[in-house]
C-alpha cells in the first residue's frame, strides 16, 4: 500500500518512521523495495551526485529531473522533493509557483523546505494550495553561509528555545512531519515530546519518531567527509574502486570479455 503524509502522520507514537535520500530510479526501486516508508529526494545531490561543496547551487530544474527519475522508481514510499536554496525564501507564491513543479511535473507527493517560525506563512500557503510541506530545522544546509559552516544548532538554552518554538510555529502552520537535523539528542527528545507531528532526525539522536540517512553516507560512497551521526551499512565506495581496478585490469590484460560474453 502507497505511503501517504497522512499514514506517515498517523506513525507518530505508534512506530518509527524509516527514511532515506534517493535521487535516481535505481536506487529508488531498491529503497523501496527495502519497505523504506518515506524517500526523501534531497538537496543534498548538489554535493552526492554533482559534485558541489554545499546545497547551495542546485537548482529547480536539477530537482525536478531527479526527482522524475525517482518517481519511476517508487511503488509504495512516499517522496518528498527538497525545494532547492532562494526556491522559497522570496514570497509565499515563488514558494507556490516552484513547489507546484515539484508536484506537477515530477510528481512529488510533497516537499520539504528548510527554516523556522519565520516559514509558517509560506507553510500555510503551501498547504492552502493543496500542497503538503515537512518542515526541516537544526542544522539546515542551505543557512550553512549563516552558520559559518556545518555546526550543532540548540546547544545553548536560548538556541534551543528558538528551535522548540520553531518547531511548534511549524506544526501550528501545517506540516505534517519535521527533520531534526544536528541538533542535540535531549533537545530532539524534548521537540519531539512538544509536537503532534512526526519528528524525523539526522544527526539527533535516538529519541525522534523516525530516522533518516543520505543514502550515499550510510552506502560509504561519498568519499568527502563522513559526519559523526552517520553509520556507514556497506562500504560500497571500496567496493566499486575495486570493480573498476579489476575491470581495467581484465581489458588490458584480455580475460575479460571471455568465450561466455560472446555471441
Ligand atoms: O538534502 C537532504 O539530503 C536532506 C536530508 C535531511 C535528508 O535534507
Amino acid at each position: 500500500m502507497k505511503w501517504t503524509v497522512d499514514r506517515i502522520r498517523k506513525l507518530k507514537g505508534k512506530g518509527k518512521i524509516v527514511s532515506l535520500t534517493a535521487y535516481d530510479y535505481s536506487t529508488a526501486q531498491l529503497v523501496d523495495e527495502a519497505g523504506i516508508n518515506l524517500i526523501i529526494v534531497g538537496d543534498s545531490l548538489g554535493m552526492t551526485v554533482l559534485g558541489y561543496d554545499s546545497t547551495i547551487p542546485v537548482t529547480m530544474d536539477d530537482m525536478v529531473h531527479h526527482t522524475r527519475a525517482v518517481m519511476r522508481g517508487v511503488t509504495s514510499a512516499l517522496v518528498v522533493a527538497d525545494m532547492p536554496f532562494l526556491s522559497y525564501q522570496v514570497t509565499p507564491d515563488q514558494a507556490v509557483d516552484n513547489a507546484g513543479r515539484l508536484i506537477k511535473e515530477a510528481g512529488a507527493d510533497a516537499v520539504k523546505i528548510e527554516g523556522g517560525a519565520f516559514r509558517a506563512d509560506t507553510v500555510r500557503h503551501l498547504i492552502a494550495n493543496g500542497i503538503p510541506v515537512m518542515g526541516h530545522i537544526g542544522l539546515t544546509p542551505q543557512s550553512v553561509r549563516a552558520f559559518g559552516g556545518y555546526k550543532v544548532q540548540g546547544r545553548t538554552g536560548a538556541g534551543a528555545d528558538q528551535l522548540k518554538a520553531d518547531a511548534i510555529a511549524l506544526a501550528e502552520a501545517g506540516v505534517f512531519a519535521l527533520v531534526l537535523e544536528g541538533i542535540p539528542a535531549d533537545l530532539a527528545v524534548d521537540i519531539t515530546a512538544s509536537v503532534p507531528v512526526p519528528t524525523v532526525g539526522i544527526g539527533a539522536g535516538p529519541g525522534c519518531d523516525g530516522q533518516v540517512l543520505v543514502v550515499h553516507d550510510m552506502l560509504g560512497m561519498y568519499a568527502k567527509f563522513t559526519p559523526k551521526f552517520v553509520k556507514r551499512y556497506a562500504e560500497l565506495g571500496g567496493t566499486m574502486r575495486h570493480a573498476f581496478t579489476s575491470y581495467k585490469q581484465e581489458v588490458e590484460d584480455g580475460t575479460f570479455p571471455a568465450d561466455e560474453h560472446c555471441y
